[in-house]
């Protein structure tokens, strides 16, 4: 059984918690849809403020909807389109405080408000990308863009 309950309200804390719960999740297992999936359910369980917390692979050079918690969302986004597709297009953090001034944002939970997401790379490749949604505006810091970066850091090991 794995017991893994986050609670602080300090978010380096919260991070450096999460980053390690998901190293023992990953440790060894070589699925890389397990290993979303199992990190899917750690983050969902561990942030607060969320409606929905998932991936998008990288098929064939479009986004392809992965594990994921949250309502049903859309399954494909092509690479340039909407909030995902802009942090496939250019590998960089996307970091949005009201996805309603994003150029092109995709709606697929009309609760979101905000949104990050950050590009899973390895050797320079797109692997896939983490999406965070939040039903509140400006839900994502600093802070939070730090700590999912050092998560997608450790799944790009593990996918
Ligand atoms: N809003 C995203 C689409 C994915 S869902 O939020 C799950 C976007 O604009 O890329």
């Amino acid at each position: 059984m794995y017991d893994f309950k986050i609670t602080t309200s300090d978010t380096g804390t919260l991070y450096r918690d999460l980053a390690s719960a998901l190293e023992g999740l990953v440790a060894g297992e070589p699925d890389p849809i397990a290993n979303m999936a199992n990190a899917a359910a750690l983050i969902w369980e561990s942030l607060p403020d969320l409606n929905w917390a998932g991936f998008y692979r990288n098929v064939g050079g479009e986004l392809v909807l992965g594990p994921f918690q949250g309502r049903p969302a859309c399954i494909r986004i092509p690479f340039g389109q909407g909030v995902c597709g802009a942090a496939a297009a250019t590998l960089e953090v996307q970091r949005v405080d009201d996805v309603h001034a994003f150029p092109g944002h995709i709606a697929c939970d009309a609760a979101s408000v905000s949104e990050l997401v950050v590009p899973i790379v390895r050797d320079g490749q797109l692997l896939a990308v983490l999406d965070l949604d939040s039903p509140n505006a400006a839900r994502f810091t600093e802070e939070d863009e730090a700590g999912c970066l050092k998560l997608a850091e450790l799944l790009a090991r593990s996918l």
